[in-house]
């Protein structure tokens, strides 16, 4: 079996954390969401994964290179332009070939990784395995209907009015009869192959598509506040380790990750939260759910829920930041500009001023 990650597309409800940088790259509990997809492949014994890529191509190319130190061969597939899910699979026919494979979309986060499905897919007779889990807002997702006994009658893109709560997860098997059907579909209205409208069409012409749904937590990392959920969801399930430095006078519980490098000087730490290679905290506290990537410094500042990326520095705030996103590079230090209240999306190579003590 191979596997087909798609690490295309724009990213647009990410910015401005992604006008210059892929959304896959963005960590979750410090590990870019990519590499994870990528370590779920690989986990489930694949080990010739291609990855389709777009504008962001040569970010991507150079932070996960040929594969190495995952042990897979990986193939860059370029897609000149996000033309839907289907048209990724169409363009990635010649790597493919008659292989049976795995799809996976490069920013989707699963419980509990995807290892028995490529198996019960394996050991199956289906044409195509599909994944569907409940969730409160289908509208925002492809959504299908099952029959009583399971079976498919109906899959949807983002309907207006859905007709069930099931969506599809990111993650698809097909063999290769997938490729009639992506030959065979039209774009839809918003102008994309709609891999929903190539599996509807397997569906109708009596293929074999098995439905497994999937009872587990799964976040589509689309906009910040997914982010932050799969931060969260991500971080619980971290088994911790300290491998740097904390200080006597710091206190770090026993569900926190210390990387390599890492000093915490006279700090608290709650779990469950990580703290990046080489990054510095000083007189800081970090709540729980929080990834603060590598070489960061938090000194005189509170901080949880939320993440920070690398080579950023949060100081002298007096007040918590709470439920934040912060990009690469970015300052945010005490200024005596108001308001008070503290809630961020920031760009890469932000800097932002914050108000200083009441009266000052
Ligand atoms: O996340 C699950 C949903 O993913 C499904 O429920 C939908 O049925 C499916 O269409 C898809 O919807 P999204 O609107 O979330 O897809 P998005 O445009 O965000 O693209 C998903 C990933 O695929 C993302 O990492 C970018 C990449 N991509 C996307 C397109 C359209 C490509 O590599 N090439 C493309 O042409």
């Amino acid at each position: 079996m191979k596997g087909l990650i798609l690490s295309g597309g724009k990213g647009t409800r990410l910015y401005p954390l992604t006008y210059t940088s892929a959304k896959q790259l963005i960590p979750v509990a410090n590990k870019p969401v990519l590499f994870r997809v990528i370590e779920a492949i690989r986990d489930a014994g694949i080990s010739d994964i291609g990855i389709v890529v777009g504008d962001t191509a040569e970010e991507i190319k150079r932070a996960v290179g040929p594969g190495k130190q995952w042990n897979i061969n990986i193939t860059y597939i370029p897609q000149e332009a996000p033309l839907g899910l289907a048209h990724a699979v169409k363009i990635s026919q010649e790597f493919l070939g008659d292989d049976h494979f795995v799809m996976f979309l490069g920013d989707n986060v699963i419980q509990g990784g995807i290892s028995p499905l490529i198996a019960q897919f394996a050991s199956s007779s289906y044409n195509s395995q599909i994944v569907l889990t409940q969730v409160d807002h289908p509208q925002q997702y492809g959504v299908a209907q099952l029959d009583d006994s399971g079976q498919i009658i109906k899959l949807v893109e983002k309907p207006k009015e859905p007709p069930s709560n099931l969506a599809l997860v990111g993650i698809y098997m097909f063999d290769a009869h997938i490729f009639e059907a992506v030959n065979a579909i039209k774009p839809s209205w918003r102008g994309e192959l709609e891999i929903t409208d190539a599996i509807q069409w397997l569906v109708d012409r009596s293929y074999n598509v098995h439905a497994y749904v999937h009872r587990g937590w799964w976040i589509d990392t689309g906009k910040p506040t997914d982010m932050l959920e799969a931060n969260s969801l991500v971080l619980e399930e971290l088994t911790p380790t300290i491998e740097g430095y904390v200080d006597r006078d710091s206190e770090v519980d026993s569900r926190v990750t210390v990387e390599q490098g890492a000093e915490i000087i006279n700090s608290v730490v709650r779990g469950p939260a990580i703290i990046g290679k080489e990054t510095r905290l000083v007189n800081a506290y970090v709540g729980p759910f929080t990834s603060i990537y590598h070489h960061c410094l938090v000194e005189n500042a509170e901080i949880s829920r939320s993440i920070v990326l690398e080579h950023s520095q949060i100081r002298n705030i007096n007040r918590r930041i709470e439920d934040s996103l912060i990009g690469r590079h970015v300052v945010v230090h005490r200024s005596p500009i108001r308001p008070r209240a503290y809630k961020f999306t920031l760009g890469d190579h932000s800097q932002l001023g914050l108000l200083g003590d009441e009266g000052s």
